[in-house]
């Protein structure tokens, strides 16, 4: 007797997912998109930080690990690797893509190798709590202010941000993108 209106139970809530998958509109679109689109997309309900001045989101957002200079850290057993010596990738298309993926992407964790030293920390995921505006004001700040742009250096575009956005979401596609670049 138990059993039977468990069962019975059961059912009904089979049968109101099967409903619910079937009305809300969305549901399928969401189901056919790849994963990583939907979360590296930028999440309305998840902007809640509002300014656009690429110094203001550095120093809110980024300077706690990366330092208000970009030197970055190294004491502690993790370490956060230096935003200085970014001028090469800056005036690169694919160095600025890998950065806004870096930057989209997370938690992004494992030995980021920058000159002799190896950082092991991680960095949250940003791309649904940023604007692509918001990217690529941080990242203009990090290419012209904590770095000096080289000769033919072009600040990163809103269309670069919503590539990197479309980029795949796995931490060995960054890695993959970073061990194109030249060596820093
Ligand atoms: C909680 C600490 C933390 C915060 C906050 C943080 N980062 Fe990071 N960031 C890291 C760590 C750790 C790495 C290296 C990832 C790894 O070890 O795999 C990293 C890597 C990077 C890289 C890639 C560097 C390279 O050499 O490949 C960039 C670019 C970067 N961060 C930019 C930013 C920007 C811009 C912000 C602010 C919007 C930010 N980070 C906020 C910890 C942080």
């Amino acid at each position: 007797m138990r059993s039977r209106i468990r069962s019975r139970r059961s059912r009904l809530i089979i049968g109101s997912w099967i409903l619910l998958l079937a009305i809300s509109p969305g549901a399928n679109t969401i189901a056919q998109t790849p994963q990583g689109q939907v979360r590296n997309s930028v999440n309305p309900n998840r902007v809640i930080y509002t300014p656009t001045n690429g110094q203001t989101i550095y120093l809110d957002r980024c300077a706690l690990c990366h330092q208000p200079d970009g030197k970055g850290k190294t004491d502690g057993s993790n370490g956060f690797p230096p935003l200085t010596g970014l001028s090469e990738w800056m005036s690169l298309r694919e160095g600025q893509l890998y950065v806004a993926h870096a930057i989209i992407y997370g938690p992004y964790w494992g030995d980021v190798l920058v000159g002799d030293q190896y950082y092991f920390g991680m960095m949250p995921r940003f791309g649904p709590r940023f604007t692509n505006e918001q990217i690529v004001a941080v990242i203009r700040y990090v290419a012209e202010e904590l770095n000096t742009p080289l000769p033919g250096y072009k600040p990163i575009t809103v269309q670069l941000v919503e590539e990197a956005r479309r980029l795949p979401d796995t931490m060995d596609a960054v890695r993959e993108e970073r061990s194109m670049l030249p060596f820093r």
